[in-house]
């Protein structure tokens, strides 16, 4: 199975984890844009959409499913994105498409976060990845050296704004043995927005594509 296929047939396989009637989250990547076309079949029994990216929300809406502003809602049944890169602890690296603090927000509000990835994402130590920093643009520099002290080589995404107005630096050459720990660290340098760990709020499902079909973990 290619890995388009395997996108497509988890992304269907996260749909039996919609609760009818409820506000949905959905973030943001081309694992959750094969989620966002398999609600095509049960787009008339949610209530509507809450998206972590402005390209989610248009998907949405040519779903005609109708999208919430986070602040309209008190809870999500439950949130489903991508990942870069997933550890058996559940832990990630995501932000590989700039919308990291947004998906962190709504998994944060969401009851269940599933987490949609083929195979390739699962890796023992999360780090191979460049780890991604969202940015107060005035800050870039100083966290750049910062995050140098730590032991990763930023790298500006040159030409990317996030939807909040931010930038992105591209951490490379961190090998993350403890997450959560790692995740709170660079959070705490004043001017990073936040940064794409997902260790303190982890996955509590892992959908993974394989040849022989949907894992669930
Ligand atoms: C977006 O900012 C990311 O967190 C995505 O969830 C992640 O990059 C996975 O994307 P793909 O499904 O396109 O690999």
């Amino acid at each position: 199975m290619d890995q388009n296929a395997k996108k497509q047939a988890v992304g269907r396989a996260a749909v039996k984890y919609v609760e009818p009637d409820t506000i949905i989250g959905v973030g943001t990547g081309s694992t959750v844009n094969c989620f966002i076309d398999a609600l095509a079949d049960i787009k008339h029994q949610i209530t509507g959409a809450v998206s972590s990216s402005e390209a989610s929300t248009e998907r949405l809406k040519a779903l005609g499913i109708e999208i919430f502003e986070l602040n309209e809602v008190d809870s999500l049944s439950v949130y489903v994105d991508g990942a870069d890169e997933i550890t058996e602890h559940k832990h990630m690296i995501k932000g590989g498409g700039a919308a990291l603090t947004r998906e962190k927000i709504v998994a944060a509000v969401a009851k269940t976060f599933v987490c949609i990835v083929d195979n390739s994402k699962e890796v023992g130590v999360l780090g191979k990845f460049p780890l991604p920093v969202e940015v107060i643009p005035m800050a870039r520099s100083y966290v750049a050296r910062e995050l140098v002290k730590l032991g990763g080589d930023p790298v500006y995404r040159d030409g990317v704004v996030t939807d909040n107005g931010n930038v992105i630096l591209d951490v490379f050459n961190l090998e993350i043995l403890n997450p959560v720990e790692l995740e709170k660290t660079i959070n705490n340098i004043p001017g990073v927005v936040t940064n794409g760990i997902f260790g303190m709020r982890g996955a509590d499902v892992v959908l993974v594509a394989t040849d022989d079909g949907v894992v669930t973990k």
